[in-house]
């Protein structure tokens, strides 16, 4: 069995994979969402601490795993470094005490390998990542072998979704608030700017989109002064400018990569209105689409356990001597992941 530990960012979570199955056997996640929702965004100290006091606690639920692990892996990048350190303190103590190997996991392959979970899907595949830290479209050819094909210029998606609902005096996170918010408005009130939309460049950017819905709540008189219909049209209406332009850039990808199947991973890929705009292109340019089941969308140690499972048949493990955290950093397009 592997043991694996994500703390990224504002999730607790831990799970035990076992090895010949592939099958998860135990999978928890405290979330720190309620703490950090009256700041309107993740506070990272306050973030460290909870995953102090939470990743312990689970941590005690697995211990009848203990004796029949044979690896223990952690995120170690990218995310906020002090939340990485409480995991990665967590599995060094483990690796050495249960004399296994680490085996550090990048955080956004966890993502990738979410799609694995509950059913074998294979690659290559071409792969639309959208969290709270990332946007980007990336080329997975095998365990090895990731290509960004495009990537964010500024504000990722989920950031988008987080700080239009901020502006508007919602909680966080922002992503399912404004996707709930907008099922009741109209799309169409709104002209906002759909980003990049004359530019031939196949990359990502929101924070143009992000200072026009700021210009209609200051329009509107602020937050205070909006009623509910009000911000259900302007939730509806930013929504509509991201999937626009996530489509279009997507287009550009989709004419030029003939890759069958394509994915949607990441905390925002739960949103289904995004989804079914990608079903919709996805049908228009033949591909077959594949999303990880609904839980295992936002941050999971099970993702990062189903990763560890090939990671550990290749032997990539580290020394816990020398395992250290890489926090967020920008990701250029042509990069290998
Ligand atoms: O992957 P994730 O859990 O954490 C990171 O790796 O960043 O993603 C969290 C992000 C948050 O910004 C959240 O607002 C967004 O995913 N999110 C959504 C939805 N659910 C979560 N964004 C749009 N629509 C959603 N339904
Ligand atoms: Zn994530």
């Amino acid at each position: 069995m592997i043991l694996s530990i994500e703390s990224s960012c504002d999730d607790s979570s831990i799970a035990v994979t076992e090895i010949a199955t592939k099958k998860i056997l135990y999978h928890k996640k405290i979330s720190q969402e309620a703490e950090h929702s009256c700041y309107g965004g993740v506070v990272p100290e306050l973030a460290s601490r909870l995953h102090a006091v939470a990743l312990p606690k689970i941590l005690e639920e697995t211990k009848p795993y203990f004796d029949r692990l044979k690896a223990v892996a952690v995120t170690n990048q990218p995310g906020l470094g002090v939340t990485l350190l409480e995991g990665i303190a967590m599995a060094k103590t483990l690796a050495v005490l249960q004399k296994i190997p680490l085996i550090p996991v990048h955080h956004l392959k966890g993502h990738i390998y979410s799609l694995f979970i509950e059913k074998p899907t294979h690659f290559p595949m071409l792969i639309l990542l959208i969290s709270g830290g990332h946007t980007m479209v990336l080329k997975v050819e095998s365990f090895e072998k990731m290509e960004i094909l495009a990537t964010s210029m500024d504000d990722s998606v989920g950031e988008s979704f987080d700080k239009t609902a901020k502006m508007m005096g919602l909680g966080y996170p922002g992503g399912p608030i404004i996707e709930q918010l907008a099922l009741k408005g109209d799309e169409n009130r709104f002209d906002l700017p759909v980003p990049l939309r004359n530019s031939k460049l196949i990359a990502f950017s929101l924070s143009g989109l992000k200072n026009a819905v700021r210009l209609v709540v200051e329009s509107l008189g602020g937050a205070e002064k909006m009623c509910e219909q009000d911000k259900a049209d302007l939730a509806a209406s930013f929504q509509k400018a991201v999937k626009l332009h996530l489509l279009q850039k997507s287009k550009k990808i989709f004419k030029a990569e003939p890759i069958k199947d394509f994915a949607i991973v990441g905390g925002a890929s739960a949103n289904l209105y995004i989804r079914s705009a990608y079903e919709n292109l996805c049908k228009e340019f033949g591909k077959r689409m594949h999303v990880a089941p609904l839980k295992y969308c936002s941050d999971n140690a099970a993702m990062i356990g189903r990763y560890a499972l090939d990671a550990y048949e290749r032997e990539t493990f580290v020394d816990p001597n020398e395992i250290d955290i890489v926090s967020t950093k920008k990701q250029q397009t042509g990069m290998m992941l």
